[in-house]
């Protein structure tokens, strides 16, 4: 494509774009996760050109900072209140035209104002002119129209398509005699005869940059739309004898334009069936096509599956053998080989090779889930490290905190990083047990190895190796519910139960009911659970657990005010 290199390409992109009704300007409206414009300047781009102008106008500060972010070297153009497709590419090139001129002054050491070099510097050869709003043309279709123009020695080469309905476009009249392109008349300037012509112009040219020049101080506003049309350069170079050709393209979708929104939906439905078309030939599969969504620059490996609703955004890559969906919609989410992210939304995260998330989990901003790692059922994590191996798999958030490999996080496990005003950091070690129903109350760190006990409020460091149990004994008071809350149905419940329990005579029991009666008689006492603690751990030398109604004795060690309170965010 190289040797085809235009000296430039001018992206026409100043206007008003009413019908879209819209407060984004038309070329900021995207489809396949790409705005018009930037189809518009990747297309340019394939070229190689020298220099790549956009002229703007309406919504000038906006469609130009878009630009620049997509490509800092492109030249913007203003586009003056002189209207017309003709204004705006004389504004385009006159923008070219005075990079040049400092180019070369630049290089040539001179001063600005030397004559010679102002005057004779000026951006010569093949010019091409691409409207911002035709998002399939691509630069492989650009790259054939240069070549032609170069080959056949043209003056203005363009890119027409038959199309069954011709309506608002510019109608191609070629020259009967020699088939030549002899004019381009507009819709509203075009004779009955004309507008049966089903030829149109796709607003896609290469010209010439010398006749180009020329000719935009000829045309003139004597037309329905009182404006100065670029198309009134095709007749005016065809009346010098000069060469205009038109290049047919069999696939008129590529030179399709969006006007409204309606073309807007079908351009981006007709754009992702040729995206999902062309991974299909590279070996991925796709399940159901209608439902789903893969944006320009997603990159899927050999093998990848895609399940029914499926959205891949932004620069979401996907590697071998992985499977994705159903209805998972990621956004620059790196996916390792063999993974499986299963109704899952996420962005900006990393999930490893083999590793598994979902259904129903939410990844968010700085999420890295390790090797062989588990996101499960309703977890959230927020700039969190999971480690290799590792597994959060029930019901849980994970915010600002880095887990090491090989580690359990237990269901129902809150990571609390919000204080109410700031977000701290929180860190678990490898191959840790953390009890179900936990809270880490950040900053806080779990050592490699340590347990915590279900209920566990961690505020302060977990030695590696350590249990941590923060819950109290479990106290039952016996016969409170038919006390406490007379005339309810649990009440109503609970007596029966006692009764229907009532101790029978001692002496008609075995001895093992005997104990496990004496046991359930000393009820009244704190106990704790049949087999220790919550989870299992015994603790050996916990203290009696104050009567019931006294305030909890803490330590004040273990009750630093601002850990009190905290949120999960
Ligand atoms: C234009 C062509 C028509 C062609 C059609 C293809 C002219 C006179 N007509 O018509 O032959 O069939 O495109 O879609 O060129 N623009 C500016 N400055 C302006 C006016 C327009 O930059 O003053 C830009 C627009 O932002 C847009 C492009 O030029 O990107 C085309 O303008 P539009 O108004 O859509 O032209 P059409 O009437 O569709
Ligand atoms: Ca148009």
């Amino acid at each position: 494509m190289a040797q085809a290199a235009p000296a430039a390409v001018i992206i026409l992109a100043a206007g008003a774009g009413t019908r879209m009704v819209s407060r984004t300007p038309k070329v900021l409206h995207r489809i396949g996760g790409r705005s018009l414009l930037g189809h518009a300047i990747h297309a340019a781009q394939g070229l190689d050109p020298q220099r790549i102008a956009v002229v703007v106008r309406h919504e000038r500060d906006a469609v130009a900072q878009h630009a620049i972010e997509i490509n800092p070297d492109i030249l913007i153009a203003d586009q003056d209140n002189v209207p017309g497709t003709g204004r705006a590419v004389q504004c385009g090139l006159s923008t070219l035209d005075a990079a040049v001129k400092a180019r070369a002054v630049a290089l040539s050491g001179a001063p600005l104002d030397a004559e010679g070099i102002v005057s004779t510097t000026q951006v010569c050869g093949p010019v091409v002119v691409i409207a911002g709003d035709v998002p399939l043309l691509d630069a492989a279709t650009l790259g054939e129209l240069v070549a032609a123009h170069k080959a056949d020695g043209n003056a203005v080469t363009i890119l027409t398509t038959e199309v069954a309905d011709p309506t608002g476009y510019g109608r191609i009249v070629r020259d009967p005699a020699t088939g030549s392109v002899a004019a381009i008349v507009e819709e509203k300037d075009a004779t009955d005869g004309q507008r049966l012509i089903r030829e149109i112009n796709s607003s896609v040219y290469v010209f010439d940059a010398e006749l180009l020049r020329d000719a935009l101080t000829l045309v003139t506003p004597h037309n329905a739309q009182g404006e100065f049309y670029l198309t009134d350069v095709v007749a005016i170079a065809h009346g010098r004898g000069l060469p205009v050709r038109a290049v047919q393209s069999d696939d008129p979708v590529i030179v399709e334009g969006v006007n409204d929104r309606e073309q807007l939906a079908v351009l981006g439905a007709e754009l992702n069936r040729r995206i999902l078309a062309d991974w299909m030939r590279r070996g991925v599969t796709v399940v159901d096509p209608a439902t789903t969504w893969v944006d320009v620059d997603v990159e899927l490996a050999q093998d990848v599956t895609l399940l029914p609703g499926v959205q891949l955004h932004g620069a979401s890559t996907v590697g071998v053998g992985a499977t994705i969906g159903p209805d998972t919609t990621l956004t620059d989410v790196e996916i390792g080989p063999d993974a499986t992210v299963i109704r899952t939304h996420g962005s900006l995260a990393v999930i490893g090779a083999g590793a598994t998330v979902g259904p129903f989990a939410y990844l968010r901003p700085g999420t890295e889930l390790g090797e062989r790692g588990k996101i499960g059922t309703f977890v959230e994590v927020k700039n969190g490290k999971i480690g290799e191996g590792t597994k959060v798999p029930h019901l849980s958030y994970v915010g600002d905190a880095t887990i090491g490999k090989h580690t359990n996080i237990g269901a129902g496990t809150i990571f609390v990083n919000y204080d109410g005003v700031n977000k701290h950091h929180s860190t678990v070690g490898d191959g840790a047990r953390t009890g179900a129903n936990n809270i880490f109350i950040a900053p806080v760190s779990v050592g490699d190895g340590a347990y915590t006990a279900g209920g566990t409020v961690v505020r302060y460091p977990v030695p590696a190796g350590a249990l941590a149990v923060s819950a109290g004994r479990q106290r039952n008071i016996d016969g409170w519910v038919e006390r406490r809350r007379p005339g309810t149905e649990a009440a109503d419940i609970a007596r029966q139960a006692r009764e229907s329990e009532a101790p029978q005579e001692s002496s008609t029991l075995g001895r093992q009911a005997r104990e496990e009666q004496a046991r359930a008689g000393s009820a009244s006492h704190p106990v704790t659970p049949a087999d220790g603690t919550p989870f299992g751990y015994r603790i050996p030398d916990a203290p009696p657990t104050p009567a019931f109604g006294t305030p909890q004795a803490q330590s004040p060690n273990h009750n630093s005010p601002n850990k009190e309170s905290g949120d999960a965010q």
